[in-house]
């Protein structure tokens, strides 16, 4: 099927709440002596993780998880596989973790009773996107950018069969109806 890519958040629209979002990190974890484990959740979240981790002002060292409960489709199938697992131990470590959606709530539930397994200290998760309406478990991140409606994005990092990731915006992925 053939899709076109409509724009939604503008690459100067995000870097502004990531503003926001990173001022309200560094207070946070203003107090913070020892880095903060950045855990990305690949491979949607890098170009976030990215563009984030430059404006945080507390020392963090970053880490990344494989972890995906989609296969090629748009719909989550709710079987979470670890693709990737962490190369740190994050025993009595504080852990961020980075998202670039929240859906469901399925793969983020399972990885977060996972990680805590591990006895970290703290463990918050921030996202890029949330889409409450979709929501099949009761899941809250501590932090995120943007809500939004029930639409599948691409862009900044997220993709649709491991395509646009490199787009610089957020963008609705929609069919070509065959109609100009
Ligand atoms: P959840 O388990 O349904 O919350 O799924 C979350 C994961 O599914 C996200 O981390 C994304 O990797 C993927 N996902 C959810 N919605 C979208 C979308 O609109 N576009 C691309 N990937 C998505
Ligand atoms: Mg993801």
């Amino acid at each position: 099927m053939q899709h076109h890519v409509e724009p939604l958040f503008q690459g100067s629209k995000i870097q502004e709440e990531l503003v926001k979002l990173s001022s309200k990190l560094n207070s946070v974890y203003k107090e913070s002596t020892e880095p903060v484990i950045l855990v990305a959740v690949l491979k949607g979240s890098f170009i976030f993780l990215a563009d984030l981790c430059r404006l945080l002002t507390f020392p963090v060292q970053i880490d990344f998880l494989g972890a995906s409960s989609y296969g090629n489709s748009t719909e989550s199938s709710g079987a979470l596989k670890i693709t990737k697992d962490l190369a740190f131990d994050i025993q009595n470590k504080n852990v961020l973790l980075v998202e670039d959606i929240v859906d469901t709530g399925v793969t983020l539930t399972k990885v977060c009773a996972m990680l805590r397994e591990r006895g970290l200290k703290d463990l918050k998760v921030v996202t890029l996107l949330d889409k409450p309406s979709k929501r099949k478990v009761d899941f809250q991140p501590d932090y995120s950018c943007f809500a939004i409606e029930d639409f599948f994005i691409v862009g900044y990092g997220i993709d649709y069969a491991e395509n646009y990731r490199e787009l610089p915006y957020i963008g609705i992925l929609q069919a070509n109806t065959g109609e100009k």
